[in-house]
Order: C-alpha cells, then structure tokens, then sequence
C-alpha cells in the first residue's frame, strides 16, 4: 500500500496550494513554451489545479487513491494512476514536469528522472524541494530530533539533486531559494516557522509525512515540551523575532533545468 494510502486521508484540508509558491512556479513556466504540464506525484492536486485554471492542461500522476479521491475535479486536468518510475505516457507528451515536495518519496529516483526526461523530451523540469543542509537551523529540530536523520537520509542535497538531473538530462540547472511566508497556506512541513502553535493541532501534524514517523514517544515528550515552552514564554525569549518576520529562508527551493 502506497504511504500516502495510510497517511493521506485528511491531506487535502491542510495542504492547500500556497498563492506564492503557485505565483513563482508560474512564473519558472511561463518563460518557456508550455501547454501541456505532467505533475509528477500530484497528491491531491491542489498545484496541479492553480495549473489548470491558468489554461495548462495538466497530466496528473499520483500513485495513492486515497490521495487522487481528494482532488477537486477541472476538465483540463487527467488524472493517472502511476508511479513517477513507469510513467504510462508516450515520449515527449509533456512540455514541462513539475514535481512538487514528492522527489524525496520516489523509490528509485534515478528510474523516474529518466522516466520524467523521457516525457518531457528533454524540455523543462521544475522540482520545488528541501535543502537537507538547512534542517540544523529550524528550531523545531529541538522538540522532535529524528527529523534531522529523517531530512538526511530522505532528501538529496540541492547540489546532488542538480547533477543527479544534469546527467540524466544533459541541461544546464538553476536553484531559486524561495523564503516562506509566515502565512502559508500549504501545511507542509516548515509552516510553523513562525507560528509555533500550529504544530499542536493534530489535524496540521497528519499533512506532514515528518510527523508519521515520529515514534509515539518521541512526538509527546516532542509535543508536551513544546506546549510548555509556549506557555511559559521560553519559545519566544528563543524564537520570538520569527514572530515580527513576513518570511524566512527555512531552505525550501525551486530547482529547475535550464535547457
Ligand atoms: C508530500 S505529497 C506532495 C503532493 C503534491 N505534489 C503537493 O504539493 O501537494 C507527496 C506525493 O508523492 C506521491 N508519491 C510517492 N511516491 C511516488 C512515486 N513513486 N511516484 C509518484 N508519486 C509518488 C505521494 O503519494 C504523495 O501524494
């Protein structure tokens, strides 16, 4: 059973597309020729529809039916069973692909580069993903401490990323940090930055994979420490600036080719 069959259930009430993170991906496609866009690992489609209502038609691929369920359904998107290793889709059906924080779930990373690159037919990739180097600057780190092996042993670093693509697509790559703002709307895993509470509603905890794979122990010693810190003002004698920021480099960015 695919992960986001036993996670995902509630995805789609917290992880909603965030206006600015849509608004930069726009902006990476539209300086090329695009009309047709596959979405790679699309989960409940909440990017893949921004797409769409901009006039994109979208190919849509998710492997988990728990996750394709959610999608709010748009004439101009199609909806595919599959996973990013075995596309089942001609060569060069896609202009562009985008892959949206689901890089670091694919099984074999390698087989769905070569698989997106034989799609897109060498034209535009666009990953918005993590920088594993940044997770010792996130203080939530020191509430839930496995997240950093987590973040190591699942993400690749920004370098390794871009030649991992440069050799199977033989382009040229560009890095775009994107700094969060303190109001996103996509509950993904850094969204409490600055608003540290968010973090204690379980219906937030349940978008975020990070979260899944907490053992029981450490996410209540995590949580109650946490709880504490905000009532008794330690957190925000530590982290309290975050509050005054409009955004933050927490080390999310676009990556995408050149060619
Ligand atoms: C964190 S979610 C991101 C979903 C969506 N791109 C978004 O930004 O909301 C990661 C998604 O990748 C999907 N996924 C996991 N393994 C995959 C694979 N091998 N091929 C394609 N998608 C995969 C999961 O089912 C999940 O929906």
């Amino acid at each position: 059973m695919a992960l986001y069959d036993t996670i995902g259930g509630t995805y789609a009430q917290t992880r909603r597309s965030d206006p600015r993170i849509a608004a930069k991906l726009l902006e990476i496609l539209t300086s090329r020729q695009v009309s047709t866009i596959a979405d790679i690992g699309a989960g409940t489609g909440s990017y893949a529809l921004v797409l769409a209502e901009h006039g994109y038609r979208v190919l849509a691929v998710e492997p988990s039916a728990t996750m394709r369920s959610q999608a709010i359904a748009h004439p101009a998107i199609q909806w595919i069973d599959a996973d990013a290793e075995n596309l089942p889709l001609p060569d060069r059906s896609a202009d562009a692909a985008i892959i949206m924080l689901a890089f670091h779930h694919f099984q074999n990373y390698r087989q769905a580069l070569q698989e997106v690159h034989r799609v897109t037919g060498g034209r535009q990739i666009v990953l918005f993903t993590y920088d594993p180097e940044m997770i010792f600057s996130f203080w939530l780190t020191q509430y839930f401490p496995s997240f950093v092996s987590d973040v190591q042993s699942t993400f690749l670093s920004i370098s390794e990323l871009m030649s991992e693509i440069e050799s199977i697509t033989g382009t040229g790559m560009n890095t775009i940090p994107f700094a969060l703002p303190h109001d996103l709307s996509d509950s993904f895993a850094a969204v409490g930055w600055a608003r540290p509470e968010l973090y204690l509603e379980s219906s937030v905890r349940s978008g975020i994979s990070s979260f899944a794979k907490l053992t029981d122990e450490e996410l209540e010693q995590g949580l109650s420490s946490l709880r504490e810190d905000l009532q008794t003002g330690e957190w925000d004698q530590k982290y309290g600036y975050l509050r005054q920021q409009t955004q933050h480099d927490v080390g999310y960015r676009f990556v995408h080719t050149t060619a």
